[in-house]
């Protein structure tokens, strides 16, 4: 696949960053608004009664509030629903990353018993739309929904009072003491590579195997992917079970060196954080919300210019 570099999307959010499309889907604002038509349309649903919003809220960050994903006739699943946004850079899709481009990553949540539960087909005649026209729109306009703007990228390019004095000590942490950006790097905070923090392991026992699935190494058994940190505020619950509820437990979490198991990703360890330490990181991540766009209405206007 021919990558072409999109960069105009971002630059009102302050994004400076280029985002893959590929040459065979260029974005333009007919996609996008296409493609932000079905994804609020039930039809895309064996019974019409989800969406692509119904799981991803858009009051949410374009997750939801749930522990694990409810589908089409009350079926649940076994994983949380991400957040959404700026997923347009993103390299691997789904909590295990086995889908590394979003043209095939949005059929699949169609065609997911446990979610949709349609075929293609059946999407493609209900709509009157082919189903690569349907892919492309709604990658499109996955790739159309932008977080930025937020205290800390208002900090980092040059405001110093954007960060509160709490927050900038809650920074140090994350990237000091904390040894978040090991994991949580890049504009993003994700280096789109997955790591066993230990979620799926409780008492010596996995309860998911994450990427083991897709490669069967035993040493992925429970890896998951780095999920973004932006706008994490809006996301609760966490991790791909949903199994911690707040901020704070997510960093007691890390600070006694995620969960015991075999395969433990080398970068975690217990970190000793003291109470306040622990304080101003849950600031920090909070300082990570910002101004969410998408769709073409989004698109185009400049910096701190609602
Ligand atoms: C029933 C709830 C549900 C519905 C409906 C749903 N999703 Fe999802 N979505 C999820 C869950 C859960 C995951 C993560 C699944 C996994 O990794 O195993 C996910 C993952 C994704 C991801 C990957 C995010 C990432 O960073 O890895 C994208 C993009 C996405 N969905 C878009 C869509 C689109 C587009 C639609 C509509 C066609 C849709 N979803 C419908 C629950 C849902
Ligand atoms: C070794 C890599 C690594 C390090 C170091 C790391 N993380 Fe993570 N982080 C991950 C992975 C992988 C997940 C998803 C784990 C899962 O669900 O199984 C995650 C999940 C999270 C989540 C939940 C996100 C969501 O959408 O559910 C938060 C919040 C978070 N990390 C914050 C931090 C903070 C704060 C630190 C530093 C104290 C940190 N992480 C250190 C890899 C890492």
């Amino acid at each position: 696949m021919r990558l072409l570099l999109a960069a105009v999307l971002a630059i009102p959010l302050g994004l400076d960053l280029y985002m893959p499309v590929s040459e065979d889907n260029p974005i333009t604002p007919e996609k996008i608004e296409l493609g932000r038509r079905l994804f609020h349309d039930r039809r895309l649903s064996r019974d019409q009664s989800i969406s692509c919003a119904s799981c991803h809220d858009p009051e949410r960050a374009f997750s939801d509030a749930r522990p694990v994903a409810v589908g089409v006739f009350g079926r649940q699943g076994n994983r949380n629903v991400p957040a959404i946004i700026n997923r347009g850079y993103g390299r691997a899709f789904f909590w295990d990353g086995h889908v590394d481009n979003l043209e095939e990553q949005v059929v699949q949540p169609i065609q997911n018993p446990k979610e949709m539960d349609m075929t293609l087909a059946e999407v493609s005649a209900r709509v009157g739309l082919a189903p690569d026209e349907i892919a492309n729109a709604l990658a499109s306009y996955v790739r159309s929904i932008l977080s930025g703007a937020s205290p800390f990228d208002r900090f980092v390019y040059g405001d110093r009072d954007a960060l509160t004095a709490e927050e900038q000590l809650g920074l140090q942490v994350f990237r000091g003491k904390g040894n978040c950006t090991s994991c949580h790097v890049g504009p993003n905070f994700t280096d789109e590579k997955l790591h066993n923090t230990g979620v799926a392991w409780r008492d010596g026992e996995l309860l998911d195997p994450g990427r083991f699935a897709v490669t069967n190494k035993r040493e992925d058994q429970g890896a998951f992917k780095t999920p973004s940190l932006r706008e994490i505020e809006r996301t609760a619950p966490y991790m791909h079970d949903g199994s911690l509820d707040t901020l704070e437990e997510v960093v007691e979490f890390y600070n006694r060196g995620g969960n015991r198991n075999p395969y433990l990703d080398s970068d975690l360890r217990r970190l000793h954080l003291t109470a306040e330490e622990k304080k101003t990181l849950v600031a920090f991540l909070r300082s990570l919300s910002g101004d969410i766009r998408e769709g073409v209405q989004g698109l185009w206007r400049p910096l701190n210019n609602p």
